[in-house]
């Protein structure tokens, strides 16, 4: 794999100091607690230590201010094997903003609908205080996602959807799930030119686009972030992606950060997944590729050791480190889950440590697809 050059100073780039009112309430109390970090580990932090990095170091997303780690509102629907009812949902992403996350994601389809319908409840009173991405393009019939459609008729529609099971009169951040090739971008952007002007949509995102779709959209509608899949082993967005967005100031938005749990520690070769856990459909996921990948687990699980951290911390601080840029959204059901992942915003890597990392993983290969075939005929190349 090819791994292009690092920006400078990838390690301190992202850090913000303006504090919003929430934060200017809790930093008061907790200067000490930052002060102290860096000569604690990752593991060791207290929600307090935690809660005041995830302040101390906002990020950008065009002109969006968001904690550096969002939460990924996915797995709560079941995607992984595990279902929460509505109250855990609820106690879950609540339990992700008391400890300092800002920024959460979710789709019309993810359940469909039940993950906005919690993320909405959970937010309702802190609304003011949190950035809320959602995503329409798809169809969605008799409560199950359909083909893709991205026409401005059912655009409008699913935003009316979303807004309603979010509880908001805007959304703040408005991704298209995947590129309608049958849709012109520009009547894509155009529509939601329209719902920003109307004080619907506060701004732009794409999913998993590509870099001329990009620019497409964005000279129509300036679009603040695209998200797309990036973790240790998928770096696609590397090679044309990343240079794209920097050139237009756009941000970037991993998702599945963790490889879908690979990137833990939980997971190991005599892991098995039975439908509806979406890995059984995932060609990474095969047992004899899961076998085969087994050495992206051992590589991290080195660094955790090596940085006294967990392997979830890893996997995010390290793309943290990569581009002021990155924001990454981990899913989750395990508020034990969410409380360590977060504490990898604390992380910090050198630029000799992530050269050696870069080393490291140009050593690997890489054993099955990360996505099915059907998946990869809707990802716009
Ligand atoms: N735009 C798109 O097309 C697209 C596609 C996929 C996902 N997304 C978004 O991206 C978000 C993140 O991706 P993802 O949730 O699919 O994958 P992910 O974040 O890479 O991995 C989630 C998995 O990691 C496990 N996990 C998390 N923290 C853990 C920890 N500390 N220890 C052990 N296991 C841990 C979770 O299990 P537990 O529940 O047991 O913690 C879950 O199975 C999604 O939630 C969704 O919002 C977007």
């Amino acid at each position: 794999m090819s791994i292009p050059s690092l920006q400078k100073d990838p390690t301190s780039a992202g850090t913000l100091h303006s504090l919003g009112r929430r934060q200017f309430i809790k930093a008061g109390s907790m200067l000490g607690a930052a002060a102290l970090l860096p000569s604690l580990t990752v593991m060791s932090q207290s929600s307090t230590d935690r809660q005041s990095h995830m302040q101390s170091s906002r990020r950008r997303l065009g002109s969006l201010e968001v904690s550096a780690i969002g939460l990924g509102c996915l797995p709560l629907v079941g995607y992984y094997g595990t279902k929460l009812d509505r109250a855990q949902s609820i106690s879950l992403i609540r339990a992700a903003f008391d400890e300092g996350v800002t920024f959460f994601d979710t789709a019309e389809v993810y359940g469909p609908y039940f993950s906005e319908e919690c993320v909405g409840e959970a937010l309702a009173s802190v609304r003011d205080e949190v950035v809320i991405a959602t995503k329409f393009g798809f169809g969605v019939e008799e409560k199950q996602p359909t083909a893709l459609n991205s026409r401005p008729d059912h655009l409008r529609r699913a935003v009316e959807g979303s807004l309603k099971r979010l509880r908001t009169d805007h959304i703040d951040l408005l991704y298209q799930h995947r590129v309608d090739p049958k849709v012109p971008m520009e009547d894509v952007a155009g529509t939601v030119k329209e719902l920003i002007q109307e004080g619907k949509v506060r701004h732009f995102g794409l999913s998993e686009a590509s870099a001329a779709s990009i620019r497409k959209a964005h000279a129509v509608q300036p679009v603040s972030a695209v998200q797309s899949e990036y973790s240790f082993w998928w770096r696609e967005p590397e090679t044309k992606i990343f240079p794209t967005l920097r050139e237009l100031g756009i941000g970037f938005v991993p998702y599945c950060p963790l490889g879908r749990a690979v990137f833990t520690g939980t997971i190991n070769e005599n892991s098995r997944f039975i439908k509806p856990d979406r890995r059984a459909t995932v060609p990474r996921f095969e047992p004899d590729a899961l076998k085969a990948n087994m050495p992206w687990v051992a590589f991290v699980r080195d660094w955790a050791e090596r940085k006294k951290a967990t392997p979830a911390q890893v996997a995010l601080g390290w793309m943290l480190a990569r581009e002021a840029r990155i924001v990454p959204i981990p899913g989750t059901t395990n508020i034990a889950h969410l409380k360590e992942f977060l504490g990898g915003a604390a992380l910090r890597f050198t630029r000799e440590e992530l050269r050696k990392m870069d080393n490291a993983m140009a050593r690997l290969k890489i054993v099955g697809a990360r996505i099915e075939p059907f998946g990869e005929g809707q990802i716009d190349h």
